[in-house]
Order: C-alpha cells, then structure tokens, then sequence
C-alpha cells in the first residue's frame, strides 16, 4: 500500500487547500510513491493500453500522453486506489495518467480539469503556471462538469499567476478548474493521480427512474434535417417534454425511491472503478 504524502492527510490540506489552491510536494515525502512507479514499466503499459484503448493515447510529436493508463495494468490501478482512498475514503472515480517522453518546451497545453490533479514527475523537471478561475468561470466549468462536456481552455482569467517549478519526486496537487500549464524544461516523464469530481447531478439522472414508468418518453423523436431551421411547436416535442415535467410534479413522484436508488448505486460500485 503506497503512503501519501503526510502534507496532504492534515486538518490543514483538508480546510484550507483542498479544491482552493495548489500545492507543491518535496521529494522527502513522494519517495515511496516514486520508487512505486519507477518499478513498473510504464512504457510498456501504455503499449498495452494503446491496443486496448486507442483513444486513451494521444501522440504529440514524441510527447505520448495516456489517460487512465490504470486500465492496462492492476498494480498501477491498485496505485490509484490506495493514494485515492487515503484522501476521500468514499471515492468511486480514481485512476493514473501518464505523460512519457516529453521533450524539453513540450507539454499539453493550458487547460483546466473537471478534476484534482496531483502530478508527479518521475524523470526530469517541468514550470508550471496556474490561475484560479473567477466566479464566472467556476459557473461555466460546472456546466461543463454536470454535462459531462469535455474541459477546454476556456477559463482565461485575469487572476494571480502561479508558478511552480517542480523537479524529479516532487508533486504539485493541481485543484479542479484551475487553468494549469506544464512546460517541461528537460525531458520528462509524469505520472498524474487523477480524482474526478463527482457531484449531485448523478442523483438528478434518478429522475429517469420515475420518467420511465411514462410511456411517451419511448416515443419516435422527431426529425430534424441538418441545417434547417426547424419549427420546434409544429412537432410533437413541447408536449411530451411538458408530460414530461408534469410527470416530476406531480404526487406519484416520489423522491424517496430517486435517492435510494441513487444510494444503492453508490454503494454497490467498487472503489476505484472506472464509471
Ligand atoms: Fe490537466
């Protein structure tokens, strides 16, 4: 079972960090996790993920980014469970990305995640600059959260910069929607430790439990030609959608069956299993 790092079991991580600011890590503290690491070979796992998963391996000139690369081999993923669970004892969501062969100047770009990030380097040294999202911001990437939408780089803020240059065993916990960029400054090998966010929209998509008992919901959709205007009142759409919703309102909906539901799916997961 890997230790996480001390810093990062304390009062002080959970009341005054933890999805409010970055943290660096020294080495003194990830050497467990590191050495951890450097016994697989993590090369070789992201070969076996690229057969098993092709669209988890992205290639930028010889940068080869692999996310979830947990899922090609078990030691790595029961890496991940023990760092997670160690933080959030209830976590579901929890795997490793990989970032091999990154190349002096090189990285992955200025984006922010729907999830906390804790990246380690394992060989070489990468500069990372971070901005907070503003209010407006958080709003827009909690849509991108609840929806389920990819992140991009939109959250351009003109919050404080900061800079962190982290060098081989040292961690930088990254929080979610926080704009990050890693430019290696020699090549680089990274692992991330990856806790997505889960939030109370999963209890929402429990509706549909109620909603299935209706039988319109199953009813054909209508057509809608590719780059038509289409006149959305003269389909059948507004009043299904509006059964629908009158269907949630009204006194045979009951939220006691939603939410246990929801709970059961909860408890039934294995943690650190891939949604
Ligand atoms: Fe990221």
């Amino acid at each position: 079972m890997i230790e996480v790092p001390c810093t990062l079991k304390t009062d002080h991580f959970r009341d005054t960090i933890w999805r409010r600011r970055p943290l660096h890590i020294g080495s003194l503290e990830t050497q467990q996790i590191l050495r951890s690491l450097r016994n697989l070979d993590l090369h070789s796992i992201v070969s076996k993920l690229a057969a098993l998963a092709p669209a988890q391996v992205s290639r930028v000139d010889k940068l080869v980014f692999a996310q979830r690369a947990c899922m090609a081999d078990a030691t790595l993923r029961q890496l991940a469970v023990d760092f997670g669970s160690q933080l959030v004892p209830t976590i579901r969501n929890v795997w490793i990305d990989l970032v091999n062969d990154c190349p002096e100047k090189s990285g992955l770009g200025n984006h922010f995640d729907t999830s906390d990030n804790f990246t380690i380097q394992i060989r070489g040294t990468k500069r990372w600059q971070l901005q907070g999202p503003t209010e407006e911001g958080i709003a827009l990437a909690r849509k991108h959260l609840a929806l389920r939408l990819p992140a991009t780089p939109i959250l351009q803020t003109e919050s404080e910069v900061f800079e962190f240059v982290v060098h081989e065993g040292e961690m930088l916990y990254i929080p979610l929607f926080w704009m990050h960029d890693g430019v290696a400054t020699s090549d680089s090998q990274s692992a991330s430790f990856v806790l997505n966010a889960e939030s109370w929209i999963d209890a929402v998509y429990f509706l549909c439990w109620h909603i299935a008992d209706l039988e319109n919901w199953s009813y054909p959709l209508p057509r809608v030609p590719r780059g038509e205007s289409t006149n959305i009142s003269s389909c059948a759409a507004p009043e299904i959608i509006g059964d629908l919703v009158s269907a949630l309102r009204s006194t045979s909906f009951c939220p006691d069956r939603m939410m246990s539901e929801w709970y059961k799916s909860r408890s039934d997961r294995m943690i650190g299993e891939p949604k």
